[in-house]
């Protein structure tokens, strides 16, 4: 995504424009990936937003200015209007973008999205192989995402091949490229896991040591060397693990602008965990929500930052790092973000991943299953 600096903030004379539109058309899914970004109160999430109320969604953002349309969950091929909602996406001129487990994809519906006029898809995998993947995803759905990116290959998508990295699986990374080169793979993305959500609660069974993800990345570039252009690889790197906070979101309120399944407009991805209202497409228009609301205002800008922020060199460039880690390891999502080296409170991650490094048991996974969630919310 090109750079918005020039739009950031309300005092900025352009007014931001929400060139990413994130549809998270449902929670629902088959799997129950331990590392889920979703809301952990997924379960409440029942009243998902009508056909027409998609619809309408598009017709709205698109007026705006939205270019690009993720299309995500959950399980988006959980929804039988899913072709609907591409097909119009396609004649309002969205790029679409389908993130999908592959999981209830077949080649008749590969045929039709193709038709409705999808761009790209992106599957997940969790592993190389059977074992490593279930256990993560718990249930046994390896073999058909392999035969769902062979066939999305064949249906002539461009592909994205992601994986999300973690202890259970960095060791794994020289087979997963192999396996993403067989698939014919035209992007991987090795997005290591960002503890949110799931993954937050699941801090301890899925931290890395730092030499995991030393080698990982020295693995990463050797393919690179050995693929060139023909696999473009990405190696994205967990905030705890890096040297500076990133900028989340390009900067709230600057481009992205997701849906929740029930028409919650969000910020950020993370946003419904936030202690902010998030208004809702059902009651106001989409333009007065990116504009008005105070959810996409209240960390607009820099106003709002603190020190060691405001007197920051890098204040423009990473927008003070993630609200929603703010809130998750300094319980404040005014606070600086914790990852930055200059937090007063950035201790706590260097304590978390050296308890990574001298970790030798391996703790068990809470999966991402309906029962979990109204349990722990
Ligand atoms: Fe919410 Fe980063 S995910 S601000």
């Amino acid at each position: 995504m090109a750079s918005v600096e020039s739009q950031v903030g309300p005092a900025a004379n352009a007014t931001p424009i929400p060139l990413w539109l994130l549809a998270e058309v449902t929670y629902r899914c088959p799997l129950q990936c331990a590392y889920c970004s979703n809301p952990i109160a997924f379960a409440r999430y029942r009243n998902e937003l009508e056909t027409d109320e998609w619809l309408s969604v598009l017709d709205q953002a698109r007026a705006m200015g939205a270019v690009q349309l993720g299309i995500s969950g959950g399980e988006p091929l959980l929804r039988k209007d899913l072709e609907t909602i591409v097909k119009h996406a396609r004649e309002l001129g969205f790029y679409s973008n389908l993130l999908t487990s592959g999981v209830g994809l077949d080649e008749t519906r590969l045929g039709e999205l193709k038709r409705a006029g999808l761009d790209h898809i992106q599957i997940s995998f969790q592993a190389d192989s059977s074992g490593p993947s279930d256990e993560i995803a718990g249930g046994h759905h390896f073999s058909t995402k392999e035969r769902m990116a062979q066939a999305i290959k064949a249906h002539d998508y461009p592909m994205v091949f992601n994986v999300v990295m973690h202890r259970r699986n960095l060791d794994r990374v020289d087979s997963i490229l192999q396996l993403a080169w067989d698939l014919g793979a035209d992007y991987v993305e090795l997005a290591n896991t960002q503890y949110h959500g799931w993954a937050y609660h699941n801090r301890a069974a899925l931290m890395p040591t730092r030499e995991q993800i030393r080698r990982a990345e020295a693995i990463t570039q050797h393919w690179r060397e050995k693929v060139g252009n023909r696999m473009q690889i990405y190696f994205v790197g967990s905030d705890y693990y890096d040297e500076t906070a990133k900028p989340c979101m390009n900067g709230w309120g600057t481009t992205f602008l997701g849906i929740a399944p029930d028409g919650r407009a969000m910020p950020c991805h993370g946003a419904a965990e936030l202690p902010i209202e998030l208004p809702s497409v059902r009651e106001e228009r989409l333009q007065a929500i990116w504009e008005d609301s105070h959810a996409f205002n209240v960390f607009r800008g820099h106003d709002w930052q603190p020190e060691p922020c405001r007197s920051c060199e890098l204040l423009h460039s990473c927008h003070g790092g993630c609200r929603c880690q703010a809130l998750l390891l300094a319980g404040d999502a005014w606070a600086t973000d914790p990852v930055c080296p200059k937090s007063p409170l950035h201790e706590r991650v260097v304590r978390e991943v050296e308890a990574a490094d001298e970790r030798k048991n391996e703790f068990p996974l809470v999966m991402r299953t309906v029962k979990n969630s109204r349990s722990l919310s």
